[in-house]
């Protein structure tokens, strides 16, 4: 990871990871009737993970602002919202993994069951905290709230996970429908998270329709980088430095980048978008250096 980003990385992870363990969930009134479910919630949540999507929340925000911790229940509502999709795209009857985190996944622990109801609860609790923790008029929370519904629904990362789902097997063949239906894909079970926390930023700091507009854009490339980068991972990565699985995309036949097209293309694919995502920053000057840093790192990870 380059310099640059570890500096703006240790401001801000370290109060997003603090924001979050302090979440309390449930027993809000007293009674600790469901407690394994909220050991549940804050074993995957508290695991750590890399926080991207809080991350993008901060410097889309601070791209506008200064007092960037106003920003953390927004940012925290989409890691939560995050989190709960790991913990359901384990689970057996999706991509049965074993390994999250650096740690046993939720199901392995607690149970299907429990998994389950962790995952409904942190996709609630997301709301909740747009709803009640955001100091912002109702206006902007109304903005919030749709548009983390949207990231996160039908038309964004469920949406997607479908597609995922429902295309496994088919991941050999290049006609161009593939590769047209993979794009669809990843845009929506990654790039929707990733282009929704960027978009929560602006929306929040009350950002105009051009920087909107150039911050979607620019989402949509770098989820799509890292959804690429995700899938090279998965078959060449270190399961040690990654912390999940590698190779349950090959094991369950799934349509990624590089079961269409192959290694290399997929670095070179890459290797374009990260072009696309930089030249997008350009206008922005100075004050986007830490997406700068965010986009080159999204290409080079190896976790
Ligand atoms: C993994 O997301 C699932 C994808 C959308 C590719 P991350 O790689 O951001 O996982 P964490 O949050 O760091 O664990
Ligand atoms: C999952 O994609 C994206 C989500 C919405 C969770 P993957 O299934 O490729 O994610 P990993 O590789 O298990 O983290
Ligand atoms: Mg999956
Ligand atoms: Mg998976
Ligand atoms: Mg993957």
């Amino acid at each position: 990871m380059n310099e640059q980003l570890k500096v703006f990385l240790d401001e801000y992870v370290p109060r997003i990871d603090l924001y979050l363990k302090k979440l309390l969930f449930a027993d809000r009134v007293g009674v600790r009737l469901a407690a394994p479910l909220n050991d549940a919630m804050h074993y995957s949540v508290d695991a750590g993970g890399k926080r991207l999507r809080p991350v993008l929340t901060v410097m889309a925000y601070r791209l506008l602002a200064d007092d960037w911790q106003r920003a953390l229940p927004v940012a925290a509502a989409y890691e939560l919202v995050h989190t709960y999709s790991l913990i359901h795209d384990d689970l057996p009857a999706m991509d049965d993994d074993d390994l999250r985190r650096g740690r046993p996944t939720n199901h392995r622990v607690f149970g299907e069951a429990m998994a389950i109801l962790a995952g409904d609860a942190l996709l609630t609790e997301a709301f909740r905290l747009l709803a009640d923790e955001v100091e912002a008029g109702p206006d902007i929370v109304v903005k919030l709230v749709s548009g983390l519904a949207l990231a996160a629904g039908r038309d964004g990362m469920v949406g997607g996970q479908a597609i995922d789902i429902l295309s496994q097997g088919s991941g050999q063949g290049k006609t161009g429908k593939q590769s047209e239906l993979l794009k669809i894909l990843h845009r929506r079970k990654t790039g929707a998270m990733i282009s929704g926390s960027l978009l929560a930023g602006v929306d929040l700091a009350q950002g105009d329709a051009s920087l909107r507009s150039r911050l979607a854009e620019f989402g949509e490339v770098i989820g799509l980088a890292f959804q690429v980068a995700d899938d090279i991972l998965d078959e060449v990565g270190e399961e040690e430095s990654l912390g999940k699985d590698i190779g349950s995309d090959r094991e369950l036949g799934k349509l990624t980048f590089v079961s269409l097209f192959g290694l290399s293309k997929a670095r070179f694919k890459l290797a374009e978008l990260h072009r696309q995502a930089l030249y997008l920053l350009e206008p922005l000057g100075e004050k986007a250096d830490g997406l700068r840093a965010l986009a080159d790192y999204i290409v080079e990870r190896d976790r």
